[in-house]
């Protein structure tokens, strides 16, 4: 990885990837980024209007709208392409259509000589991220999806405001499938170093209840937020720049992107939102949470619906 200049290619130019690619520019968090889409006159556009904030930023990226071949020597290709999710309609329904999207553009990406990692944000991301780890034959280490990052941002955001934390202080993982079998594993929930399970049995402090409202608050949040606005794109963004930085900065943070399991929490040859050490490798490391017998079983399930969804694909 050449960390004097940060490369990526974006595939996809509609909110997500422009807000991803907006929020890399005002954050500076790489130093060339290479804009694709089918519809070359608005990556052309976006590119352009960008470039145009570059005076009043603190950053100095190169920003252009670029073809395949560009993603040889890119160190990440972020692919946020595909059609969008319509109100009322579930993650999982977007498949077919998103799988014939990744068949166009895995293969010239890899016919580039592309050689660094896959971040995939595209829904239903945990089956798209495995999509394109069988397509482009990376090592599953190098292939990695936003899974439950921005569904942890919004639990930990909203376990913030209900104890009055900072939510850097709420440590609480959304964990399986970025969609309806997602679930918080609230046996490793812990205020600072209080489990929050603790906190819910002493007097004045939190009811259960409230935090099983939290987390239907979280596991409902995109179909509200689409319901109202037609689209999320800010904190799918924001979570895509995070995961950028701690590969670009080598950081081994734990974030719960989706990884490829292969034994982990006695599961393999899916991809779920799990919590694993990221750095310039990838995914460095999935972490085992130990959860409790009820959270496994959940997890099994929020697995097995992904194992159903692309065992159905016939790929
Ligand atoms: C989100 O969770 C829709 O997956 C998108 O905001």
């Amino acid at each position: 990885m050449n960390t004097d200049n940060r490369k990526v290619v974006l595939i996809g130019t509609g909110m997500v990837g422009m807000s991803y690619a907006y929020a890399l520019l005002n954050q500076n968090a790489c130093d060339e980024l290479v804009l694709i889409d089918v519809d070359k006159e608005r990556a052309r556009g976006e590119a352009m209007d960008l470039n145009h904030g570059l005076a009043f930023s603190s950053s100095h990226m190169k920003i252009y709208a670029g073809e395949y071949k560009d993603c040889e020597n890119a160190d990440i290709v972020v692919i946020c392409a595909g059609v969008a999710q319509k109100p009322g309609e579930s993650r999982l329904d977007l498949l077919t259509r998103n799988t014939e999207v990744f068949r166009s553009i895995i293969g010239p990406i890899t016919e580039s000589g592309f050689n660094g990692i896959f971040l995939v944000a595209t829904n239903p991301v945990d089956i798209m991220t495995l999509i394109t780890a069988k397509l482009s034959g990376f090592n599953p280490r190098r292939v990695l999806g936003t899974g439950t990052a921005l569904d942890t941002a919004r639990l930990r955001y909203m376990l913030g405001e209900y104890f009055n934390v900072d939510p850097r202080n709420m440590h609480a993982y959304v964990i399986g499938e970025h969609g309806d079998s997602e679930f918080v594993a609230w046996s490793q929930a812990m205020l600072a170093t209080k489990p929050i399970l603790d906190l819910c049995g002493e007097t004045g402090g939190c009811r259960i209840e409230d935090m099983k409202d939290i987390e239907e608050q979280v596991r409902t949040s995109a179909q509200r937020i689409i319901k109202a606005k037609r689209a999320t794109y800010y904190g799918i963004g924001m979570a895509m720049v995070r995961i950028t930085k701690a590969i670009f900065s080598n950081e081994n943070s734990v974030l719960t992107v989706s990884a490829m399991l292969r034994g982990e929490y006695g599961e393999s040859g899916v991809y779920a939102g799990v919590p694993c050490i990221v750095n310039r490798n990838g995914i460095q490391r999935v972490l085992s949470l130990s959860l409790s017998e009820e959270e496994t079983s959940k997890f099994h399930a929020s697995c097995q619906t992904l194992h159903e969804a692309y065992d159905e694909l016939n790929l």
